[in-house]
């Protein structure tokens, strides 16, 4: 089953820090955002690349695309002020039945997991990657633990989140209409009812925030060499 992937990449990294947005940064020379785009250029099931982007980089966008010959951009959308209003306009240029939403900062995701996604969208709706958490989660109030949450059923939630298209453009358009601002897909579309499965992904696929992340993906890019 084929997929199209939208790609919010409009962000401007302020917790990173840099001089420019995060995924211009280089990790062993080569900029983060080539390192996402590379995953999907290389997937056979993906038909094409959104990617939504700040008008701002546009210029050295499209300079790397050349420069790194990936081929499978077919549109280059202008995103908005928060990540949900970038993957809209991105979910705008869509067309295949499965889109696959995923952060242009998450550069470690594995064709294995975008495939099991892709099927599950296709089966069920909807599926999101995520990993089991390993810390214990406390609720705090006023510097108080209220609550310690049972850990067997949290998850810390990633992306890709795949969909089928229609099902994540109406739950788009819900969040419009009752102006409901989510930080995933999935919390639009269950907020609309939709069933949303859990495919077990890695820690590998961190996404990059802070400065310590470049660490982090040094780190992982080493491992992934040996
Ligand atoms: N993103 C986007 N449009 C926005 C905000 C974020 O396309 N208005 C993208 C980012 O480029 C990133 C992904 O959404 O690939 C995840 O967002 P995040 O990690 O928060 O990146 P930034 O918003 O750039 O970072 P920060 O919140 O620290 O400013
Ligand atoms: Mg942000």
């Amino acid at each position: 089953m084929n997929y199209e992937v939208v790609i919010p990449a409009a962000g401007r990294g302020k917790r990173m820090g840099a001089d420019r947005n995060k995924l211009l940064l280089e990790l062993n020379g080569v900029p983060v955002i080539i390192h996402t785009l590379r995953v999907f250029e290389d997937d056979p099931l993906c038909s094409g690349i959104i990617l939504a982007i700040h008008p701002d980089d546009r210029d050295t966008l499209e300079q790397l695309l050349t420069q790194y010959d990936i081929k499978k951009v077919t549109h280059m959308v202008q995103g908005g002020e928060e990540r949900q209003h970038s993957v809209y306009e991105g979910l705008k240029a869509a067309a295949e039945e499965i889109v696959m939403v995923h952060d242009g900062a998450r550069p470690f995701i594995k064709q294995t997991v975008i495939h099991r996604l892709a099927e599950a969208a296709e089966t069920r709706g909807g599926a999101i990657a995520a990993v089991p958490v390993k810390d214990t989660i406390k609720k705090v109030q006023d510097g108080f633990v209220t609550e310690t949450v049972e850990r067997s059923s949290l998850w810390s939630v990633q992306t890709p989140q795949a969909f089928l298209l229609e099902v994540l453009m109406e739950a788009h358009r819900e969040a419009i209409r009752t102006g409901f601002l989510g930080t995933d897909e999935a919390s639009l579309v269950e907020k609309t009812g939709g069933k949303v499965t859990v495919i077990e992904s890695d820690y590998d696929n961190i996404k990059l925030t802070t400065k310590e992340d470049l660490v982090f993906a040094e780190a992982i890019l080493a491992k992934n060499d040996q």
